[in-house]
């Protein structure tokens, strides 16, 4: 008699069982839970989970331990975080202190009260020069830019329109698009182009299906920084195609020289866009998670609509302590000062080491060629084949991480978020990567 009983994740078979593969598959097919079957085809379907392949940041993750467990007490130098190494400034954590003790705050926030849209609006004006935003229907908060890049599609894609993203990029927007039954239609970003995307390159029909350009400026990774003219540019194509544009302005305000460039500062953007801004990296409140979108109404109504049905509105004790932020620019300054004085730094080491690495104008992203090998001084040599294996060998070899891109050429993308509690401790870390890359000569 077959025996088998199947309780939950618990099997017990008996020994009278039969042995062969046809008995293994139906123990396989009786011990998978039925959930399997009902994924939807979005996430894979009946394969989600079980495909073998790691993702980039997991095998970042995975090398990195590797590498501490193999030298253990050694100093792994993180250049790969995304994300700030420092704490909120102490008066913005002193006024969510206040603002949580407050009984009017602790309820649903939904759409969020005025605080945020006002300090937003004003924001937009004096740190960007954005005159005439209505705090009322021009501005939105989002639990932070991911959050809002996540909601939008629901409220623009259908199936099989297409989206206009830039590669290599944060995907987010794409993602739920094609959750949506929408498309992507990726645009390179080259070197040779300053890493601004070719509008004209794209093809007449995708064009015709399209609906939305998505842009990020300051960009991540390549740390490149757009221009009036290509703004200009942007919505002069929007306009003709009859797009919507999303900018993803999330390292906007980190600039290393002049003021931040919004893209709602140039003329007509407003008839076509909405701008999402953050408290993440401007103000050192990534776990915070809070932003805004501003811009044009109808989209703003939307978003809004779509984010109703969404979530429940971000905590206004968080909202109000961003909203204080906004109102101290000053803030960002300083923190963008230390990313500049560490890029500066940054930069002479990996020149030194045989990079070909330039100064970017904003964000915390220092993205250069990867190498095509490594030669050391008693010259043996080892080839890579692409930015991952260079990321790879300088985490195991040389303790350093990095992040690889290899969508358009092979890059390494390096962050000066590094943990350093002093400007001593930053020189002493940068002096280390100069060290450890000293003993080879890159070839590119
Ligand atoms: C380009 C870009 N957009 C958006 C985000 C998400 O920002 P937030 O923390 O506001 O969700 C990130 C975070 O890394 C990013 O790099």
């Amino acid at each position: 008699m077959l025996r088998t009983a199947v309780s939950g994740s618990v099997r017990r078979r008996s020994e009278a069982v039969p042995a062969g593969g046809m008995w293994r598959g139906l123990v396989r097919l009786m011990s998978e839970s039925y959930i399997q079957n009902l994924f939807a085809e979005r996430i894979g379907g009946r394969q989600y989970g079980k495909s073998g392949a790691i993702y980039k940041f997991e095998k970042i993750k995975r090398a990195k331990r590797a590498a501490m467990t193999a030298h253990p007490g050694a100093e792994i130098i993180d250049l790969g975080v995304g994300e700030p190494d420092e704490m909120a400034f102490p008066e913005v954590v002193e006024k969510l202190c206040a603002e949580a003790r407050k009984r009017e705050n602790r309820g649903y926030a939904d759409n969020g009260d005025s605080a945020l849209k006002e300090a937003a609006a004003r924001y937009l004006d004096r740190v960007c020069g954005v005159k005439g935003i209505n705090p009322e229907t021009e501005v939105l908060h989002s639990i932070g830019s991911k959050a809002a890049l996540s909601i939008l599609p629901a409220a623009l894609i259908n199936p099989g329109d297409y989206v206009l993203m830039t590669v290599p990029g944060y995907p987010v927007f794409g993602t739920h698009a094609k959750y949506l039954g929408g498309r992507v239609h990726n645009l390179p970003l080259t070197e040779a182009n300053g890493f601004l995307p070719d509008l004209d390159s794209v093809p007449a029909e995708v064009l015709k299906q399209a609906k939305v350009l998505v842009l990020n400026y300051p960009n991540n990774p390549t740390g490149a920084s757009a221009t009036p003219a290509f703004f200009v540019q942007a919505v002069a194509f929007a306009t003709k195609h009859r797009l919507v544009v999303i900018h993803d302005a999330a390292y906007a305000a980190l600039v290393f020289e002049g003021r931040p460039l919004s893209f709602l500062a140039t003329p007509g953007a407003k008839e076509i866009g909405v701008e999402l801004h953050s408290a993440s990296k401007s103000f050192n409140m990534t776990g915070w998670r809070c932003g805004f979108v501003a811009g044009n109404e109808l989209l703003v109504r939307a978003y809004g609509d779509v984010k109703d049905n969404t979530d429940s509105g971000q905590f206004l004790a968080i909202q109000h302590a961003a909203a204080h932020g906004l109102d101290h620019p000053e803030i960002t300054e300083q923190i963008a000062a230390k990313y500049s004085r560490r890029m500066d730094t940054l930069v002479a080491g990996l020149t030194q080491a045989g990079f070909h690495a330039r100064k970017p104008k904003g964000s915390f992203f220092l993205y250069v060629k990867a190498p095509k090998a490594a030669v050391s001084k008693d010259g043996a040599r080892i080839e890579f084949r692409c930015a991952e294996e260079v990321s790879q060998w300088l985490i195991t070899e040389k303790l350093i991480s990095t992040v690889p891109w290899d969508d358009v050429g092979a890059y390494l993308r390096f962050s000066v978020t590094f943990a350093a509690k002093t400007v001593a401790d930053e020189a002493r870390i940068i002096g280390h990567v100069a060290e450890r890359l000293g003993d080879v000569r890159f070839e590119f």
